[in-house]
């Protein structure tokens, strides 16, 4: 091994080498057979327009000639665009959160960040369900702790009796993503509840146990309204979330941690968490972000191509004989790959210029994610691959 870099790094890249490993393979396909004819599925990069409300934002903060607005700003952010996530985030929790309980913040990702390193001491365990998003692991080992993987149910809905057996001493925080990356469940109203009350018991004033709420696909749901939560029944939650998904604007670095009114050491925990904002090296999201998401918290991007996409997908799925969850929100579908070796299949996949990402990265060999943020001629493009590289295994 090569003393160029940390041991630690050098482990973590060659246990991320299946996203590279997936996109330098398309990279060499499109290279050889032209962009359209190959049917990248790999990637979870929202491709919606983001609203016309956002676009008039824009404009309009172009439009002021004020220096001062370039400047550092306060580490939690500029007060106009903490007071408008705030009134967002206490519509869409049904919680009263107030602007001094916001932090704006590099995207969920650098939320996520910032909470972990807010809470971890050296050793201490988190908890994700599996399946989960890959840079989990990265954040929690770099916040010093351990991550503990607990397998949800067979419909990917949080196996509540796993959770409490998986509790230790050590146990710091559980990180929750609903609607959930890679698999598109919702956890149901009852889950987030029995959710809550797990972590209920075993909270204790001397060993606080926090809830992490990663939210950012939160409104991206096709059969539902509003998606069930467990922020209003467990008071050490703390909301990440961001506007990557919902006003489709991921390269503008849009996120955000909020801390519900019940949360007995908020004040605490925001101050903390406000410093290692900076202190990480994020140092504020963009402040010309901050002063767009001011105007247009509440705006989201129009769902109409990635509902097209998920239903022309998932019935098509269905058809050829996949077993699959119907995903009801996010961008991705989960099914089950025909053959146990999932990496096998997706390699298959990739001889018929399909690409796909082997579940295994997410926690859940035997299954796959398939990306639906994409052109709907790429879904179509992808559906005879899908359906052949079926009928081949089961024919074998
Ligand atoms: C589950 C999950 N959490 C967090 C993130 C990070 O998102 P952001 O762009 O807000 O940093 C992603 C991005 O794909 C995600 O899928």
């Amino acid at each position: 091994m090569s003393h160029a870099i940390a041991r630690k790094v050098a482990s973590d890249l060659t246990s991320a080498s299946f996203i590279r490993e997936m996109f330098e393979k398309g990279r060499r396909l499109k290279a050889e057979f032209g962009e359209k004819n190959v049917f990248d599925l790999s990637l979870g990069n929202p491709n919606a327009s983001p609203p016309e409300a956002y676009f008039e934002a824009l404009r309009a903060v172009a439009a002021e000639r004020r220096p001062e607005l370039h400047r550092y700003m306060p580490n939690a952010g500029f007060d106009a665009a903490r007071a408008a996530v705030a009134q967002f985030v206490s519509q869409e929790y049904r919680l009263d959160v107030g602007a001094s309980s916001v932090i704006l913040t590099s995207g969920a990702a650098g939320g996520l960040n910032v909470a972990l390193h807010a809470v971890c001491n050296p050793g201490d365990e988190v908890i994700v369900l599996a399946p989960f998003f890959p840079e989990y692991r990265f954040y929690v080992e770099q916040a010093t702790a351990h991550l503990v993987i607990v397998p949800c149910d067979e419909t990917f809905q949080p196996d509540l009796d796993a959770l409490a057996g998986a509790i230790t001493e050590r146990t710091r925080a559980v990180i929750v993503n609903t609607p959930n990356n890679p698999t598109g469940a919702v956890y149901s109203d009852e889950r987030c509840r029995g959710l809550a009350r797990v972590l209920a018991e075993r909270d204790r004033p001397d060993r606080p146990l926090y809830l992490l709420l990663d939210d950012p696909y939160r409104r991206i749901l096709y059969d539902l309204d509003w998606c069930p939560t467990p922020a209003a029944h467990y008071p050490r939650t703390i909301i990440v979330s961001s506007y990557s998904k919902d006003l489709s604007i991921p390269g503008e670095r849009a996120g955000y941690v909020a801390v519900p009114p019940a949360m007995p050491e908020r004040e605490l925990l925001l101050g903390a968490m406000t410093m290692l904002n900076r202190t990480l090296g994020y140092v504020n999201a963009a402040a010309l972000t901050q002063r767009v998401i001011a105007r247009c918290a509440s705006a989201r991007c129009d769902l109409s191509l990635y509902r097209k996409n998920r239903d022309v997908l998932c019935a098509a799925l269905r058809e050829y004989g996949y077993a699959l969850v119907e995903p009801r929100g996010a961008l991705y579908a989960f099914p089950k790959t025909p053959v146990p070796d999932d990496a096998e299949f997706v390699e298959r996949l990739v001889t018929r210029r399909v690409l796909t990402v082997p579940g295994r990265g997410f926690g859940w060999p035997g299954h796959m994610r398939i990306s639906f943020c994409v052109e709907h001629e790429t879904i179509l493009g992808a559906l005879p691959g899908l359906k052949a590289a079926f009928d081949e295994v089961r024919k074998a």
